[in-house]
């Protein structure tokens, strides 16, 4: 944290005005390092999917929140000691004394608080437990205005578009949606740092299938990929996904395929496979929208951290929000072919109703006509009020009919994202000390595709000719389109450590032998090696380079 503070990663927001819990400002480099892990998360959940990002706005009307649940079940319980003050969430603070996993609900708290007497770090008592919605309120317009809330996922903007989404998408599932964008939720205790925010950033992807579909057309990519599952009974398994399936750990190949497409995303930015692995949520953890949800957990100083939420929502929110809006958002799924089934019929017999009903008998026979037969008697509404048919008013017909299709209520799979979460876990992976010409250094072996500043030109000496020469080199990578930086300060050892401690990747230097044939060197930082080219090349080899993990060792002798 001390480094990522002084070199330029994070910052503590309001620092000036003394901080606040649960908020970071995004300095240069950590900024530029999470846009680039937005990128390849576009990359891997928009671009090769049948997928379309979409912007909604951060703040939702009410109506929104009631009907997607969070606006009663998004609480947790929060306890405050009476002699200092201090509020903690009731479930971090009984699992860090206690090591008791509990489901928050006021009364299980209420009694672990007093079996075990459980007191604040001060000695004080707590106060009865209470729950907390984690939502922060606000107002639309002037006056009193319209009640609305900051959104504590970006996934509501996506439900409620869904008409509008699945118009673009031609009616065909399965088709995604992603966003990427602000969360906020008013945490009760963020003493986690970085990992624990009240405004974060989520990339979050909504997969709509069919009810019944069970399989990806893709799983095949992901299939034979091993990895470490937790399943909700805490038993391990370092199994294939296609093996996961196939006994059942894992309940169908969508969800399957997303656990193995995120696996891969978190080791394309360098997440280690050994510090990874996916935790089923016991019964009593899963969210009020999900039927089942698998976490990538990653392992930190901060112990396992949950990274990504792959939830089976099923078709909680668009049955949710259908019936709070009463707007039909069902789609109309055509067969291949359609089905032939024989139904039964009741066909009215005139002579029998018209003496009966008299005035009514044509209206009834209408009625009768429209209505699919299922017993002896039949029973219609008409007017307001009901009246009952035996079977001496109609005689009973079976007729084939064609049916060319049916309404379904899409299902979501939806991987959630915490880009700051991860972002931090990137950093800490990548965090190494080694030894170089006997001193220790310290360095960011980011992977190269994700290192804010990628290429840094130094002149050897600070001064003529050498600083000119490096400022033009530095100039045509720049209008190449790579991020980079100058710096002529400090003794040429000093600058390779300061590149190496924030992860860059190559540092150019310009030397005396630039100015016999317009060569510079290369240095890699994981390795330290050096290999001389000509400044014209540049460009190309760079391009290679932050692409691969080819040692420039046995790069650099192509160009030579
Ligand atoms: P936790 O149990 O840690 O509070 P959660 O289960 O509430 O997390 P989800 O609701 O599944 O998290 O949110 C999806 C993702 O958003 C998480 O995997 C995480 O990466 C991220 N996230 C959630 N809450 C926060 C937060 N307060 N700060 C930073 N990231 C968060
Ligand atoms: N959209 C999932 C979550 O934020 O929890």
């Amino acid at each position: 944290m001390e480094m990522l503070i002084r070199r330029g990663f994070i910052w503590q927001s309001f620092e000036i005005y003394g901080g606040m819990a649960g908020f970071i400002d995004y300095a240069p480099l950590g900024n530029n390092l999470r846009r680039k892990i937005e990128n390849i998360w576009r990359e891997f959940f928009v671009i090769n999917e049948r997928v379309a990002e979409i912007d909604t706005p951060l703040i939702g009307v009410e109506e929104v929140f009631v009907a997607s649940g969070h606006a009663t079940s998004f609480v947790d319980i929060a306890i405050e000691c009476q002699k200092c003050g201090r509020v903690y969430r009731a479930d971090h603070y009984i699992k860090d004394k206690l090591n008791i996993e509990i489901n928050s609900s006021i009364d299980a708290i209420k009694e672990i608080l007093e079996v075990y007497d459980l007191k604040c770090e001060c000695d004080g008592n707590f106060s009865e437990p209470f729950s907390m919605n984690l939502m922060f309120s606000t107002n639309i317009g002037a006056g009193k205005g319209k009640k609305a809330f900051l959104r504590p996922e970006t996934a509501q903007g996506i439900f409620i578009a869904f008409k509008r989404i699945s118009n673009y998408f031609r009616d065909k599932l399965p088709f995604g949606v992603a966003q990427i964008g602000r969360a906020f939720r008013n945490e009760i205790s963020p003493r986690q740092g970085v990992i624990r925010l009240r405004e974060f950033n989520q990339a979050e992807l909504e997969f709509f299938v069919h009810p019944r579909e069970k399989k990806h057309s893709n799983f095949r990519e992901v299939a034979d990929d091993e990895l470490t599952l937790v399943d909700k009974f805490e038993k391990v398994h370092r199994i294939t996904l296609s093996k996961a399936v196939e006994r059942g750990i894992i309940a169908n190949e969508i969800l399957a395929y997303f656990i193995g497409k995120t696996r891969r995303f978190l080791l394309k930015i360098g997440i280690k496979d050994e510090k990874m692995r996916f935790r089923q949520h016991k019964d009593d953890e899963k969210a009020h929208y999900a039927a089942d949800c698998w976490d990538a957990e990653v392992l930190t100083s901060f112990g396992w951290i949950e990274v990504v939420g792959i939830a089976d929502r099923t078709d909680y929110d668009l049955s949710r929000h259908s019936k709070f809006s009463r707007e039909d958002l069902s789609i109309f799924i055509s067969y291949s072919k359609p089905l032939v089934v024989k139904i039964k019929k009741a066909v009215p017999k005139m002579d029998v109703l018209g003496p009966f009903f008299k005035s009514k008998a044509k209206k009834i026979a209408e009625l009768l006509e429209k209505i699919e037969f299922e017993g002896e008697k039949i029973e219609i509404e008409l007017e307001g009020e009901k009246i009952k048919l035996s079977n001496e008013f109609f005689e009973v017909k079976e007729v084939e009919e064609e049916i060319t299709g049916e309404r379904v209520i899409p299902h979501v799979i939806e991987p959630s994202f915490g880009l700051d979460r991860i972002s931090y876990a990137v950093l800490e992976h990548s965090f190494d000390k080694d030894i170089v010409k006997g001193e220790e250094r310290r360095v960011l072996r980011l992977k190269r595709w994700l290192a804010p500043i990628e290429v840094a030109v130094l002149p050897l000496l600070s001064k003529e000719p050498f600083t000119t020469k490096a400022i033009d080199i530095a100039s045509l990578l720049r209008k190449n389109g790579f991020y980079t930086d100058y710096d002529d300060s400090g003794s040429i050892g000093r600058r390779y450590r300061r590149y190496d401690e924030i992860g860059t990747p190559f540092c150019i230097t310009v030397d005396h032998q630039t100015f016999e044939d317009d060569t510079v060197t290369i240095r890699d930082r994981d390795s330290t090696e050096q290999v001389r080219v000509k400044v014209l090349d540049l460009p190309e080899i760079l391009k290679e380079l932050m692409t691969s993990e080819i040692g420039i060792e046995n790069f650099g002798k192509r160009f030579q």
